[in-house]
């Protein structure tokens, strides 16, 4: 099989680092990806955006299977452009994909699905959102309903935050277009969890429960990032709570999506709360998560290539996947300065020696090559993946490989993973 993917992060590099694994896959081709995909296989000068551009390139090299990566691709209709020239790709039609790209459109999906999530109301209009507000209790949530690059989304504690949020994004326009429509809803307490299912339009196969660190800082402080870290499995999450996850949230979400003749075929991801009533969604989305999976791709050990290809074909078979029962943890080191101004181009060092112990692989996201020099060029740089028999080793692993890496103004979070043996 040739493959083509789609994206450059590290969520990236984990999918291509899998899927070179894969007995049947013969090349990789990676737009435009970066330097540690350029080692698994050939990175193409075309941009992530380009869907004609993709899809000409598919077809004048025999691609077999396209796996998208990124949100805005898939919301801007990559897979739809795929289609139509008759190419397999794996992720959701745009359609489909709005179950991320319009958190307006997904509220109503789950509404009428019955599913469990925060109370809501959708606005286009400031006057009578600002209305709204005045029969509210507090703290509650402002949520911009396009893609907002994970800004979006504000937890106002009064009627003045609430007010101010819906100024910035109705009126002065914070998030563009994806403003247009907001939702206020309810604000809901618990720990949260990502969830993750790959789907092939009616069936989803789930993978274990996973959490993120969105802070920037330790102990789940400063500003909220792309994510500075993961872990998989959480130890508190039973596998009655995932037969439930599975029956009251992912398969009435393909049942609903389906019906509405968009079939959902890719990775849904739910992004969860545990509430004193239970589960809820506070979002899904329509892609693999970052860094989520980096590490699942540390546990995954069917054939990725085979499984995405089955989605893409719709005939996916879930009791056939199979996971390891060891635990990993993904340790994001970030630029100095990230999630805000940043300084790129300082030399990386010590990320060969760092991986040569057994169970630790390094995902490069924000990396570029200066001659024979890695440096960085982005705000996570890279992250340091670990397996061990459980969390705790997991974690020792990854952070013992961490010492290893250096460039300057690295920082990173030392307490990732713990809260996964808590509630
Ligand atoms: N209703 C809610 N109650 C409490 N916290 C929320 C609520 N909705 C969102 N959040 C918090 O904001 C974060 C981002 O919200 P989310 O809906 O996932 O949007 P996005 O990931 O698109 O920015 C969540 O991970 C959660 O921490
Ligand atoms: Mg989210």
């Amino acid at each position: 099989m040739k493959i083509l993917l789609i994206g450059s992060g590290g969520r990236e590099h984990a999918l291509g680092w899998k899927l070179a694994q894969s007995p049947l896959v013969k090349k990789i081709y990676c737009a435009p990806g970066n330097p540690g995909l350029a080692e698994l296989g050939e990175c193409i000068d075309i941009k992530a955006s380009d869907n004609p551009g993709l899809a000409d390139f598919a077809l004048k090299h025999g691609i077999d299977l396209t796996v998208v990566g990124p949100d805005d691709c898939l919301a801007s209709g990559v897979v739809d452009v795929f289609q139509q020239k008759g190419l397999k790709i794996f992720g959701p039609t745009q359609k489909a994909a709005q179950i991320e790209s319009s958190k307006a459109f997904s509220k109503d999906l789950m509404w009428k699905a019955n599913i469990p999530t925060a109370d809501y109301a959708v606005f286009e209009d400031h006057k009578k959102a600002l209305d709204h507000l005045n029969c509210q209790r507090y703290p509650l949530v402002v949520k911009a309903s396009g893609l907002a690059l994970g800004k979006g989304v504000i937890i106002c504690q009064n009627q003045e935050q609430a007010q101010a949020a819906l100024r910035s994004a109705m009126v002065e326009k914070a998030f563009g277009a994806s403003g247009n429509q907001v939702i206020i809803e309810e604000f809901l307490e618990g720990q949260e969890i990502s969830v993750h299912a790959f789907c092939d339009g009616r069936r989803a196969a789930l993978f274990p429960a996973s959490q993120d660190h969105k802070q920037a800082f330790d102990g789940d402080l400063g500003p909220n990032t792309g994510g500075m870290g993961s872990f998989a499995p959480v130890g508190w999450v039973t596998p009655e709570m995932m037969a439930e996850i599975e029956k009251a949230i992912v398969m009435p979400a393909l049942k609903a999506l389906s019906d509405l003749g968009s079939p959902f075929r890719g990775c849904l991801f739910p992004g969860l709360i545990r509430t004193s009533q239970g589960f809820k969604v506070l979002e899904f989305n329509a892609r693999f998560g970052d860094p989520e999976t980096q590490s699942y791709m540390m546990l995954l050990e069917s054939d990725l290539a085979e499984i995405l290809l089955s989605c893409a074909e719709g005939r996916l078979k879930p009791a056939e996947i199979k996971w390891s029962t060891k635990s990993a943890a993904c340790i994001v080191a970030a630029s100095g300065g990230y999630p805000g101004s940043y300084q790129k181009g300082f030399e990386i060092n010590g990320i060969y020696s760092a991986q040569e112990g057994s169970g630790i692989k390094i995902f490069q996201a924000g990396t570029s090559k200066q001659g024979s020099k890695l440096v960085t060029a982005g705000g996570r740089v890279m992250g340091v993946t670990a397996v061990g028999h459980d969390l705790e080793s997991a974690l020792v692993n990854g952070y013992e490989a961490l010492k290893r890496i250096n460039f300057s103004g690295m920082h990173y979070r030392k307490d990732i993973g713990r809260r996964g043996a808590g509630k």
